[in-house]
């Protein structure tokens, strides 16, 4: 009698080595290929893998637009090891019943802290005084040297009071900042929790000292802070921006910091990213700049990459994944 032979393995490709044992508990369901380093792998290179995926586990560098789904005809799940996931047309999955799960919840206390690290360190010139320690520019102590801003008492604009605004404006109360938000809804419970006061957006910028963005990028909040709204800010207020690079017109914001329209940015994301070398921004002395670290720490990168496999897991069973963005696809 002939011997049966195994059902071929589910294929997942996973674009860049992952911390922890997320890809060792994917190969326990499936034949996995990692690509390797530190760089996402060119875009023939996803397309040739692509072509023969039941599951992706990409991140936020990687491109998953019509033209890859099309390419992927097994495909079942595109897992995103981030909790924002513009880089992916949800709609072109939703149309080919791909489904496509992202990483919230887990990454909320590390990017609010980043985001609070970068509110204290522009206020307070942080990075500049380390530069100017080092080069020989530290002068004798005198009474106008390298001032600063007060966080103490200021007032902190949220625009976005989700999970990681709620998240950086508990940090706040801890600095007895006054704090106003904005958003698509007036948000009556957790406002009132928070002690935040729902402001329209022009008068947050008009009002706020800092200004932080909270909000991912879609179509509605692509340059939702342009040249028109950094002008309502006041001219020692700081922008902080942990979410999404396109959340603001970087040129704008230049021209803002360039002519001390407003006092200063911490930015953790850019339009381009990396910031290309001879980028106007790089030039600009009152802007602190962190490369895209918002969720960059040992503990939460671990459990970014267990909750991104999960869900690859969960599908490879033939179970509904956990954080669907797409639950539309899964009917
Ligand atoms: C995200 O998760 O969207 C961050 O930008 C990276 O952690």
């Amino acid at each position: 009698m002939a011997e049966r032979e195994d059902p071929p393995r589910p294929y997942v490709f996973v674009t860049r080595e992952l911390p922890g044992d997320a890809v060792e508990r994917l190969r326990s369901a499936a034949e996995v290929e990692v690509w390797p380093g530190q760089e996402p792998p060119p875009r023939e290179e996803l397309l040739r893998r692509a072509a023969r995926a039941d599951a992706l586990l990409t991140l936020l560098t990687d491109r998953v637009d019509a033209a890859l789904l099309d390419a992927a005809p097994r495909l079942r799940i595109v897992s995103n090891m981030a909790v924002g996931y513009d880089n992916i047309d949800v709609a072109a999955a939703t149309a080919r019943g791909v489904l496509v799960t992202n990483t919230p919840g887990v990454l909320t206390e590390t990017t609010a802290d980043l985001a609070f690290a970068l509110l204290l360190a522009s206020a307070r010139r942080v990075v500049e005084g380390d530069r100017l320690a080092r080069s020989g520019g530290w002068p004798t102590w005198h009474p106008s040297f390298l001032l600063g801003h007060d966080v103490y008492g200021a007032t902190l604009g949220i625009i976005g009071l989700g999970a990681i605004g709620s998240a950086v404006a508990r940090r706040a109360r801890g600095f007895a900042m006054r704090l106003l938000y904005c958003g698509k809804r007036r948000q009556e419970e957790l406002g009132a929790e928070l002690g935040a006061r729902f402001v329209p957006l022009d008068t947050l910028l008009q009002e706020s000292d800092f200004v932080t963005l909270h909000v991912p990028l879609t179509a509605e909040t692509r340059h939702l802070i342009g040249r028109r709204e950094l002008g309502l800010m006041k001219p020692d207020a700081i922008l902080i921006n942990t979410s999404r690079g396109g959340v603001v017109d970087q040129r704008a914001l230049c021209e803002a910091l360039r002519s001390r329209c407003i006092a200063g940015a911490g930015l953790d994301v850019a339009e381009v990213e990396p910031v290309p070398a001879g980028d106007p921004l790089l030039e600009l002395y009152n802007l602190t700049l962190t490369p895209h670290v918002g969720s960059a720490s040992i503990a939460t990168r671990r459990r970014m990459a267990d909750m991104a496999s999960d869900a690859i897991l969960a599908v490879l069973r033939g179970q509904k994944p956990a954080n669907l963005v797409n639950p539309e696809a899964a009917v």
